[in-house]
């Protein structure tokens, strides 16, 4: 669908000439905004928390506003503050340290919040696990980082494989009034205990804050190693991308156990110092816009996801709400549709600003600035400070049009520093100076740059990174299950859904219930995102001669399409 470009509206924007902010930009000037610039010592708990509840204007401006099905809280900067200086008490008194891996298994909650900058205080990293892993997927995290404490709630507890991760040495459970606790450590009753004041640590620049697991096409999922140094891009992005003004009430829609929910959940918000909306629970339209009326949501932050189940619950349904203090809105983790945009324009009267990023990017690089013309199904273009190309896989620049591998000039601030323990895998990404995405795109002339799919296997359903090697290797545990490949089929509202092709070990039978039973079995061992909606029992899985499981070609049956160069394929 080609559309015509919705232009610029008139607005007091933070940035007006995106070209003039380009020309001679140096994030060494971001830099001297933040007070560290001249001691080079540095803590993001700080700087998001801190520096607002030590202003006597900005102490008591609510920092968060949680809103749950059965709990609602306001939370000032100065009880942040204080709360995470007793959790930070805390992980002193069990002995934490600089750079420990401390991980999170809970549903978003104020307790999250107090606990996640309580642990950047005392400069450990921080790993967010996304609430509805099952148990292999929060041993493998919590195994590969070799992590010390895990901070969780005595129900997620039951899928944390305990006495199979012996670098664990410490659980702190949340909510644990109603079950024996010996050997954990109670959130509760320790935070009575604590002093409300701490010394922060100061850190380098260039020291560890937050690990990120995602997945890539082959192997476990890897983490993602990010510094405190990011912040600047976090604030600058803030600035420019998200317009956060004083009086803003921001809502970013994501899990904070995805990059979008610590990035532009946690960080950009708060070192803006502005109100941010919390929101646990799941999502229906109702409940969605309920919470940008309620809470009178002026800037939001969201997924085409959750925007195209917006458009199909129609425009009855908005027209219920009072949406007037929405001024602003974004969109991130997969291709966001023409047609969503034109809808948005017509029930919201909103222009919808896409923007490219992933978790090893840490922050947003490619983006439509509110003060820019929007070319629907663009990504936009690159912001100050950052170079993007389209390269071929030599890592050369290819010219306006062609088709290729996204990639960015290597260095950007929030960059990823590390794969956790894995060197080769991190040297991996970049080619003659370029970090390569994986993904491909062109560049128009104009440069614009816009989204074509991804180059490797990886899967993105529901705007949820999926790599099909954790989803094979569960699903080969299965009794029943000899073989699989797994890809991502088109789904019109989820992006992708898996689909997985498999084969059947001798004595059993297919069946409905079998099926049902292996989908089951994958939902409850990683996570009910990762659960293949579709299984096709065959008689064998293609291979190559070194016994790669082919998904090209499953993919290419799948859609109907040419098999190409099938020459390595197994006899
Ligand atoms: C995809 C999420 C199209 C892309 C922040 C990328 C997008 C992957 C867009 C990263 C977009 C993200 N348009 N595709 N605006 N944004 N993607 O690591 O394939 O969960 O490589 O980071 O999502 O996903 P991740």
């Amino acid at each position: 669908m080609d559309m015509k470009p919705v232009p610029v509206r008139e607005g007091n924007y933070n940035v007006q000439d995106a070209e003039g902010l380009r020309q001679g930009f140096d994030w060494e000037d971001v830099k001297k905004e933040f007070s560290w610039y001249k001691t080079g010592k540095v803590n993001m708990a700080y700087e998001a928390i801190d520096r607002h509840a030590e202003d006597p204007d900005k102490k008591d401006k609510t920092a968060l506003l949680y809103s749950a099905p059965d709990r609602e809280e306001s939370v000032t900067f100065d009880q942040l503050r204080k709360r995470s200086n007793q959790f930070a008490n805390i992980l002193k008194k069990q002995d934490m340290k600089k750079g420990d891996r401390i991980f999170l298994f809970m549903p978003r909650s104020p307790e999250f919040y107090a606990s996640f900058f309580g642990i950047l205080k005392i400069g450990a990293i921080a790993g967010p696990l996304f609430e509805a892993f099952m148990e292999q997927a929060v041993r493998d995290r919590l195994e590969d980082s070799e992590a010390r404490m895990l901070i969780t709630t005595p129900e997620l507890l039951e899928r944390v494989p305990v006495d199979q991760l012996p670098d664990l040495e410490k659980i702190v459970l949340v909510g644990a009034e109603n079950v024996d606790v010996e050997n954990y450590i109670d959130f509760d009753k320790e935070m009575e205990k604590v002093s409300e004041d701490f010394d922060i640590e100061w850190v380098d620049l260039e020291d560890g804050m937050l690990l990120h697991y995602t997945s890539g096409s082959t192997g476990k999922p890897k983490g993602v190693y990010h510094v405190h140094h990011a912040m600047i891009q976090h604030y600058a992005t803030g600035e420019w991308v998200i317009d956060l003004k004083e009086d803003d009430i921001y809502w970013c829609t994501a899990d904070p156990g995805w990059v979008t929910g610590t990035s532009y959940g946690i960080f950009a918000p708060w070192l803006h110092g502005v109100t941010n909306v919390i929101r646990g629970g799941r999502f229906t339209p109702d409940a969605w816009y309920g919470t940008l009326e309620k809470y009178k949501v002026t800037i939001w932050y969201t997924a085409p996801t959750a925007l195209r189940k917006l458009v199909s619950a129609g425009k009855d349904v908005v027209d219920q709400y009072d949406l007037s203090n929405l001024r602003h809105v974004m969109s991130v983790g997969e291709p966001l549709n023409p047609e969503v945009i034109t809808w948005a324009l017509e029930v919201m009267d909103l222009r919808i600003h896409d923007t490219w990023w992933m978790t090893e990017t840490g922050a947003m690089l490619i983006v439509n600035l509110p003060c820019m013309d929007i070319r629907p199904g663009s990504m936009g273009k690159p912001i100050p400070g950052v170079v993007a190309a389209i390269v071929d896989n030599e890592g050369n620049e290819l010219t306006p049009n062609q088709m290729g591998n996204l990639a960015i000039k290597e260095g950007w601030p929030s960059m990823m520093r590390a794969i956790w323990n894995n060197p080769g895998k991190f040297e991996s990404y970049f080619i003659n100076g370029w970090y390569v995405s994986g993904d491909s795109a062109y560049m128009d002339e104009d440069g614009y740059f816009w989204f074509q799919g991804r180059l490797d296997d990886v899967i993105n359903t529901s705007g949820e990174r999926v790599g099909p090697f954790e989803v094979e290797s569960k699903l080969i545990e299965h009794p029943a299950v000899a073989e699989a490949g797994v890809i991502g089929k088109p789904d019109p509202e989820r992006g992708e859904i898996i689909k997985a092709f498999i084969t059947l070990n001798d004595g059993h039978e297919a069946s409905e219930e079998l099926l049902e039973d292996i989908r089951k079995f994958v939902k409850n061992g990683l996570s009910a995102h990762a659960a293949p909606r579709e299984i096709e029992i065959k008689d064998t899985i293609p291979k190559t001669r070194s016994g790669k499981i082919m998904r090209r070609l499953l993919k290419s049956w799948e859609l109907g399409l040419p098999t190409g160069d099938t020459s390595t394929l197994e006899e």
